[in-house]
């Protein structure tokens, strides 16, 4: 899913964000906290944000990919205003957490790892988060949800999705 980045939208925080990387253009390992703060600022790495930082660094974007792709800390698509987070530790899976997933990629219509057009929903999958005694568990934003079935899911994402 390719996201369109507002440059107009962001227009203050690029011009920040190209101060910051005039101010440690000279510090040496410069890329790492460079692409730090492009993820804290615009809270992924927007294509266009990695192309300025390869001109102003004069660094080949193969290189900068190399990196940011390397670490978990980066991510290429923007992040939900919900993220729902599905266990799939052992004691979820036996209890069909995969099932629970595959209903959330239906009724979301993307895939973990990813963010809907509407940036409203994120999903990942994660490891033990240390209820398992409540297993399957998913958990949406702080909210655990224990035992969860596949029944659930669509109730669920309507009690998150925002009215537009
Ligand atoms: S395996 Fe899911 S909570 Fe432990």
């Amino acid at each position: 899913m390719e996201f369109v980045f507002d440059k107009e939208k962001n227009k203050e925080k690029i011009e920040n964000f190209k101060m910051f990387i005039q101010d440690h253009k000279d510090t040496s390992g410069v890329l790492m906290p460079v692409l730090q703060e492009a993820q804290n600022v615009f809270g992924y790495l927007p294509l266009e944000i990695l192309q300025l930082i390869s001109r102003t660094l004069n660094i080949p974007m193969s290189e900068i990919y190399g990196v940011a792709t390397f670490y978990a800390q980066f991510s290429f698509v923007p992040k939900g205003e919900n993220i729902i987070s599905v266990c799939l530790g052992t004691a979820c899976y036996v209890k069909g957490a995969q099932t629970i997933l595959e209903e959330i990629e239906n009724q979301l219509g993307i895939k973990a790892g990813y963010t809907t057009p509407d940036l409203q929903f994120s999903i990942n999958s994660t490891r033990c988060v240390g209820d398992c005694s409540l297993a399957p568990v998913i958990v949406i934003n702080e909210d655990i949800y224990p035992k969860v079935s596949k029944d659930q899911i669509k109730g669920l994402i309507e009690k998150y999705k925002s009215e537009v």
